[in-house]
């Protein structure tokens, strides 16, 4: 069993992989945390984000065993992380790790921005989970907060219409719903509600 999750940054969209993963005893690969570690890893050594041959050398020899969300959530890496997500030969090689993570028993819930169109196209349930940009702005400003941040609400929106803008205006695998994916708008959906539409999504895929 396969699941991918597609959807802009702040859409909900890593809880609910999650929590689905945990509900069917799934794998979980956030592939956002992949580009965010060859970023870091970049940032790190020194080396120059825009030198898209290394940037691949960095892709193939990252580890990706140990993914530290925490770490890995900083501002500046996500920045990092979305300038080298353009770079087809990173692309290349992540989304071949990807497939090799979605390729193991027992299955897996991958959640990005081209899971149910590159990396997993024949996914037995695919989600495309978005929200209206005002409501994600608001959803992340409250989570910078929390973790002691002090980003204003603005500044977060600004930056959300930028990464928007990066995701999905990249000729390389651009954020897209695919056609067979099911669309779930949590602009007016809590997480429980929203996660219960989609456990019964699976579960009628499961059953059929
Ligand atoms: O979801 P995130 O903010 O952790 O993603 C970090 C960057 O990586 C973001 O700019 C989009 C990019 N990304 C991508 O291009 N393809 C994916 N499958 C996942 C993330």
């Amino acid at each position: 069993m396969i699941i991918a999750i597609d959807g802009p940054a702040a859409s909900g969209k890593g809880t609910l992989a999650r929590r689905l993963a945990a509900r069917f005893g799934l794998r979980h690969l956030d592939t956002g945390l992949t580009y965010r570690a060859v970023a870091a890893a970049m940032l790190a050594a020194g080396a120059d984000l825009d030198d898209a041959e290394q940037a691949a050398d960095f892709a193939e020899n990252v580890d990706l065993s140990e993914l530290d969300r925490t770490t890995l959530s900083a501002h500046g890496i996500g920045e990092a992380a979305s300038r080298i997500a353009v770079v087809p030969a990173v692309r290349r090689v992540l989304v071949e790790r990807q497939k090799s993570f979605a390729a193991a028993p027992p299955g897996a819930v991958l959640d990005g921005r081209d899971i149910g169109t590159v990396v997993c196209p024949k996914a037995d349930v695919k989600f495309y989970v978005t929200a209206s940009r005002d409501v994600r702005a608001r959803r992340r400003f409250e989570e910078i907060r929390a973790g002691g941040g002090s980003l204003g609400l603005e500044a977060v929106y600004d930056d959300l219409a930028r990464r928007d803008a990066r995701d999905s205006a990249r000729s390389d695998s651009p954020l897209a719903k695919a056609d067979d994916a099911h669309l779930l708008d949590t602009s007016d959906l809590d997480i429980e509600t929203a996660l219960s539409k989609a456990v019964d999504i699976v579960e009628g895929v499961l059953n059929a």
